[in-house]
């Protein structure tokens, strides 16, 4: 089984990447399952139903979030009536929402799991113990397992790649916006990519407007952030799982900018 995940999805650039990109990677390397965050969909902050419905229209048939899962308040009415999206399962326990599902598409099922880091981050619960947790929850119903690992700190995604290994068939780590180039299988059969990167202005500063960024960094004064209307670019881990064993045999990182697609 081939699975595709695309990093986070940043603003309507990041849309429009994903709507001229996913094409062509379809063609190209027919991927049974599309994955992708959306955490930073909507301009940079949440996802709304409208969204939702377009990312699926586009060929994304799961979608994972992060510490932006709630900014845009409309989420509270429709997230529970949408099985195909997770919000970190370390969230409270009171929380609306999943934090794992299983995404059937193809004739293929994928469980897919997000958890978030502490590192960085405000204080939740444990992403460790609640990974285990849920994977031992979908394991019944499908070898072939995702954890979208939502963090902050690279030594935090590298720690949650080792507790991972041979627990889940691929461990992606997403939140920092820029793809790391560390792409591997651990040694008990578990892909592993620090970070997936982003899809969004590759000439802003991780999808929002520099100016803004940089007036806040120099001056130390609030700044209001938009996200960046400039060109695309699209960052993803194509993953081959062996769905007898649920292990990973073969990783391709995609990064890919407008030039790039018009030269496939
Ligand atoms: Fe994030």
């Amino acid at each position: 089984m081939k699975v595709l995940f695309i990093g986070d999805i940043v603003g309507s650039v990041g849309r429009a990447a994903v709507k001229k990109v996913l094409p062509a990677l379809q063609s190209k390397f027919n991927p049974h399952i599309v994955i992708a965050n959306g955490e930073n969909a909507a301009a940079g902050r949440g996802i709304t139903a409208n969204i939702v419905k377009e990312l699926l229209e586009l060929g994304v048939h799961g979608i994972t979030m992060g510490n932006h899962t709630w900014d845009n308040k409309d989420i509270f009415e429709w997230i529970d009536d949408e099985p195909r999206i997770v919000r970190p399962a370390n969230f409270s326990a009171e929380a609306p929402g999943q934090g794992g599902t299983v995404i059937k598409a193809n004739g293929k099922e994928l469980g897919i799991i997000s958890v978030q880091g502490r590192t960085f981050l405000p204080p939740i619960d444990c992403p460790f113990r609640i990974a285990d947790e849920w994977i031992e929850k979908l394991r019944g119903k499908t070898k072939c397992i995702l954890v979208d690992f939502h963090a902050e700190a690279t030594s935090e995604k590298i720690a949650m790649g080792w507790h991972l290994d041979g627990k889940a068939s691929i461990v992606v780590g997403t939140h920092t916006h820029v793809q790391t180039n560390d792409d591997t299988i651990l040694p008990h059969g578990t892909a592993y990519l620090t970070d997936v990167g982003m899809c969004g202005s590759k000439e802003g500063v991780l999808g929002m407007e520099r100016t803004a960024v940089l007036y806040k960094f120099k001056t130390q004064l609030p700044a209001r952030f938009v996200v960046d209307e400039g060109a695309w670019h699209f960052h993803a881990l194509l993953v081959d799982i062996d769905e007898s064993t649920g292990k990973a045999k073969q990783t391709t990182k995609i990064r890919m900018t407008e030039t790039d697609l018009l030269m496939m």
